[in-house]
């Protein structure tokens, strides 16, 4: 009893207790999001953490500059998750089998910011893992749409990070807001997101994570800038659809174990 009492106040005093997190926003309820991928992205010099999404059983999409790397890079997913780093019997962890960095990838300017991860062995669809929805080419989200997105990141500038999912509400804006901020901003491929009055916003660690408008995923967290919450760029999944859709075929042919393991 003292103990739960020293705990509860040990809590109160942290400076952010209460607060919404991603940056502004909330915690997700549990799995109502089973799409959302944690990417465990090790490489040369350490390990990066990045936000993905399941559209088929066996393939995450995500931002091309989670895995842009030198060196060796090995990549591992965790499906059905809520607190990271907690055991939960709903989550799946998997190996990458194989990425495809988009060909025209540029880490300068971010253009074409996107990488599809084929999984070693199927994940095993459930309560806590399914897929989600991608638009066709000419289905492309307009200024104004209420979306949403979710992701492990940091939940303030300054570090602060959280082991449970968040989300938060971001509005598409209207694109001579991002013409105006980023001298690369590409109309056709991007997206230009943000909440410019209430301080909400994604953050370090949200990268690859999807934009959710209307059920489906429209867009992946890709860049902002440096300390700023407002406007964020997001890669535009409709203008990649052809390209996803080729990259779907090539993967069909090569093989897939359908046994996943949950650990
Ligand atoms: C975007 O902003 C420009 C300049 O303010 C305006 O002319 C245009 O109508 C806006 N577009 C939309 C879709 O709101
Ligand atoms: C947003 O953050 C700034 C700086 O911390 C603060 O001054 C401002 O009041 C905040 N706005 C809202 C609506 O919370």
């Amino acid at each position: 009893m003292l103990l739960l009492l020293l705990l509860t106040s040990a809590f109160a005093l942290l400076p952010w207790a209460g607060a919404g997190r991603i940056i502004g926003g909330r915690e997700a309820e549990r799995h109502s999001r089973p799409y959302m991928a944690y990417l465990k992205i090790q490489h040369g010099s350490g390990t990066t953490p990045c936000g993905g999404f399941l559209i088929r059983p066996d393939t995450v999409l995500s931002a091309a500059h989670c895995a842009h790397k030198k060196g060796k890079v090995k990549i591992t997913v965790i499906l059905g998750a809520h607190n990271i780093n907690d055991r939960e019997q709903s989550q799946q962890r998997v190996l990458a089998k194989d990425w495809v960095i988009h060909p025209n990838y540029s880490p300068v300017d971010y253009r074409n910011d996107i990488m599809l991860v084929k999984l070693k062995t199927k994940a095993k669809l459930n309560e806590y893992v399914q897929p989600i929805s991608i638009p066709s080419h000419k289905e492309s989200v307009g200024t104004g749409a209420a979306c949403e997105v979710a992701g492990w990141g940091w939940i303030s500038l300054k570090k602060d990070k959280t082991d449970v999912l968040r989300e938060v509400a971001l509005e598409v804006q209207n694109e001579t807001i991002c013409q105006d901020v980023f001298k690369d901003y590409q109309q056709q491929s991007m997206i230009c997101v943000g909440d410019d009055f209430n301080n909400k916003s994604t953050s370090r660690g949200d990268s690859g994570g999807p934009l959710v408008c209307n059920q489906k995923a429209h867009g992946i967290v890709s860049y902002g800038r440096k300390y700023c919450l407002f406007p964020k760029v997001f890669t535009r999944i409709s203008f990649f659809e052809p390209w996803i859709r080729k990259q779907l075929k090539r993967f069909a042919l090569q093989e897939v174990p359908g046994s996943p393991s949950s650990d």
